[in-house]
């Protein structure tokens, strides 16, 4: 499956401003290409999978926007831009096994083709490949992505338990989507402006914005988990669901106390690994008004992330950083 990078679907965005990021994200791919590749043609195989596969890039592209708001692009900013994806590759491997996915970019999940130990050192291998890139930049750039990939695994981990007692169910889950989705998402427009010779307030802006946007972006992912087909997303809707992964909308039904609402909570509040039970919560689910609500935070949290651009000078970099908000947060896929 090829996804449209958004790069491509950002409204409004300056052709010169377009056709560099493209360009970019061009040269991204061929440093990806080239580190990936391994000598033993099973570990090249299953290592380049879900490279090969797609994917819409997003965090790369935050590396070489938030670049346009200071010198552009240069190699370092490319290199950065490529450490981001493969951490997030690696991440994408071992998530599918911790999900039991099937699909992922459209195409069988490293652990459905291979197998779960494969790709668990598959992930482990891009780790090691993204850390490898990242070295080349010096110890500040390591000590970030080592301090990334901590905040990303303990969200993984957390992600995986019901909040605690005593702890707000929404504030729970807020934390857990900053640490697994916006850290590295942060880190991503931190490396962009840093490389590119932006000065240090700025780089606190992009960060501050990367984390708020990558909150935004996991949470409309966890719209489309509910309300898509799979079609657009490449990968099995009403996964979260089915793993009994409380996300917002469940959050806020579960809440409800609406009594024609009496069946939705019986069935989130049991087991959904059954087809028939799962079908029947997704369809409450999506014309319920917690769907709604949840739809609504998100786009709260992405003028959170608009706000804080405020203090930036006005330039094309600007305007499309704007608009990749929007369009993350109204996204389908
Ligand atoms: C999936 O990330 C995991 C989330 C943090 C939502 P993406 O939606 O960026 O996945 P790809 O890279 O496009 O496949
Ligand atoms: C994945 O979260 C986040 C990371 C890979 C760190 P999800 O489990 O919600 O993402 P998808 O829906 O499988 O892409
Ligand atoms: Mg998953
Ligand atoms: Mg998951």
């Amino acid at each position: 499956m090829s996804t449209t990078p958004p790069v491509l679907a950002i409204p409004g965005i300056s052709v010169g401003l377009s056709t560099r990021l493209q360009d970019g994200l061009a040269k991204v791919d061929e440093l990806i290409t080239a580190t990936v590749d391994y000598d033993d043609p099973l570990i090249a195989d299953a290592s380049a999978h879900l490279f090969d596969a797609g994917g819409k890039r997003v965090r790369p592209l935050l590396t070489l926007l938030a670049a346009e708001l200071g010198t552009g692009p240069n190699p370092d900013v490319v290199a950065a831009a490529a450490g981001c994806e493969l951490t997030h590759l690696a991440s994408l491997y071992h998530d599918d096994v911790m999900d039991e996915a099937d699909v992922r970019r459209g195409v069988p999940s490293a652990n459905a083709k291979y197998d779960n130990s494969t790709a668990i050192l598959i992930g482990d291998l891009l780790f090691g490949k993204a850390s490898e890139l990242v070295a080349g930049l010096g110890a500040e750039a390591v000590l970030i992505q080592a301090r990334t990939f901590v905040r990303l695994c303990a969200g993984q981990i957390r992600d995986d338990r019901p909040s605690p007692p005593g702890v707000d169910p929404v504030e729970y889950y807020l934390g857990v989507l900053a640490d697994k989705a916006g850290a590295l998402i942060a880190t991503s427009a931190r490396y962009g402006a840093m490389f590119s010779g932006c000065s240090a307030e700025t780089v606190d802006v992009i960060t501050a914005f990367g984390e708020r946007l990558g909150v935004a972006f996991q949470m409309a992912d966890d719209l489309i988990d509910i309300s898509s087909d799979g079609t657009e997303t490449g990968k099995t809707p009403g996964t979260d669901l089915r793993e009994g992964v409380a996300t917002l909308a469940v959050l806020y039904a579960r809440a409800g106390t609406d009594p024609r609402d009496a069946r939705l909570r019986e069935l989130l509040g049991g087991d959904l690994r059954d087809d028939a039970r799962l079908t029947e919560a997704l369809d409450l689910l999506r014309t319920n008004a917690a769907l709604e609500q949840a739809r609504e935070r998100t786009r709260a949290v992405g003028a959170e992330a608009v706000a804080l651009l405020g203090g930036l000078p006005e330039s094309d970099a600007k305007t499309a950083l704007t608009a990749l908000v929007t369009s993350v947060v109204d996204r389908l896929g």
